[in-house]
């Protein structure tokens, strides 16, 4: 292979391709992870909608599936994060990805025990910071990227990025191909994380009915709205968002209430915890009252696209990539064009 694609990436995760599978909720299942990580790629399990206690047990599926090793994304504000971080360190997991609102705390705790920390990050001062707090690899999100996103393209923030930390950087949002992955590393990059390619996969576990909306839509259709909860998040434009342009501030509180009991029945945090979490993320994240009570919506609408199969009263979360991508690989055919793709590519640029 190629040397440009054997980065420190690769290296410090033990993967044999600079590619990482990032964790989407409802979506990164062990099946998917195990996947991903078989073709050569890093997969992270996602752990932010699973309940706590049950997270292990997702660690053990995913060893069952798979002798590579893999991460868990998780949330360190949310309730629960102290067991899920045990239990990463207890199973022997090989990297632990996070985004707002770092744990200082809990990170050396990871790092102590030899965890790779891998946080995600949309901006060039969150980069800054989670090198500070241990970082071993920062991934880094542009605008375009599926999901809670920032507002600066990936091609802007990939570079300031580099320039600004000394730990290899990771560029997320909008990559689906060979030639994105030399791009990155051109930008100074050593690898890429894609969530919306992975999740049009074989064996990514979304209902068809759902999928084919991602595969239908175009680089236009694909959104970024705060009516969902408050923060900016890159979706797909369907029946659902559009309803909600419609609705007023009392309209959507209720619906932010419905769904954060919704979520407590799920994942077992209680109504303090839920409430802890909210103001934690206020704060992070600067929320007014009404917005921390609709940040409750989005894992529970997620999950109605995702898993119950409701592409239409349920919210897809999508990067504008969608719009490049008109079919569902399996991880390992489309690690290997990729990767035959951008050997290709430094091949055409070294002549
Ligand atoms: C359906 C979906 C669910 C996601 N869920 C999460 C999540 O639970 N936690 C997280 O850190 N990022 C989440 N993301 C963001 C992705 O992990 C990733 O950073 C993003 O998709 C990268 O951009 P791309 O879609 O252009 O590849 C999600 C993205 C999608 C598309």
């Amino acid at each position: 292979m190629t040397r440009a694609l054997k980065t420190r990436v690769c290296e410090l995760l033990d993967a044999s391709y600079p590619i990482l599978q990032t964790g989407m909720g409802w979506v990164a299942t062990p099946e998917l992870t195990a996947a991903a990580c078989d073709a050569g790629a890093f997969g992270f399990l996602a752990a932010a909608t699973i309940p706590p206690e049950e997270v292990e047990a997702a660690i053990l599926r995913v060893k069952a599936l798979t002798e590579r090793p893999f991460g868990v994304n998780f949330l360190m504000d949310a309730p629960g994060a102290d067991v899920i971080s045990e239990a990463i360190i207890r199973q022997g997991v090989k990297a632990a990805g996070y985004n707002r609102a770092p744990s200082a705390e809990l990170i050396q705790r990871l790092k102590d025990a030899g965890v790779v920390c891998v946080p995600t990050c949309g901006a060039v001062k969150h980069a800054v910071k989670a090198a500070k707090l241990g970082a071993d690899i920062v991934i880094v999100q542009g605008g375009e990227g599926g999901g809670h996103t920032g507002n600066t393209p990936t091609s802007l923030l990939v570079s300031a990025c580099v320039d600004a930390v000394s730990v290899p950087v990771v560029a997320a949002g909008g990559f689906h191909d060979g030639r994105g992955l030399v791009a990155a590393l051109a930008f100074g990059a050593e690898g890429i994380a894609m969530g919306t390619r992975f999740l049009l996969t074989r064996e990514s576990p979304v209902p068809e009915i759902t999928t084919d909306r991602y595969l239908a839509a175009s680089v236009d259709d694909v959104i970024r709205t705060t009516q969902i909860d408050g923060m900016p998040q890159r979706v797909v434009m369907n029946e659902f968002v559009r309803s909600l342009e419609g609705k007023g501030p009392g309209a959507r509180l209720w619906l932010a209430f419905r769904n954060a009991f919704e979520l407590r029945r799920i994942t077992g945090a209680s109504v303090p915890a839920l409430l802890r979490s909210g103001l934690a993320m206020r704060k992070n994240e600067r929320l007014t009252r009404a917005q921390t009570l609709l940040a409750a919506n989005a894992p529970i609408l997620t999950k109605r696209a995702m898993v119950d199969g409701d592409p239409v009263t349920g919210c897809l979360p999508s990067g504008s990539v969608t719009g490049m991508i008109e079919d569902r690989p399996t991880c390992d055919a489309l690690v290997r064009r990729m990767v035959e793709e951008a050997e290709r590519t430094l091949k055409a640029l070294g002549a």
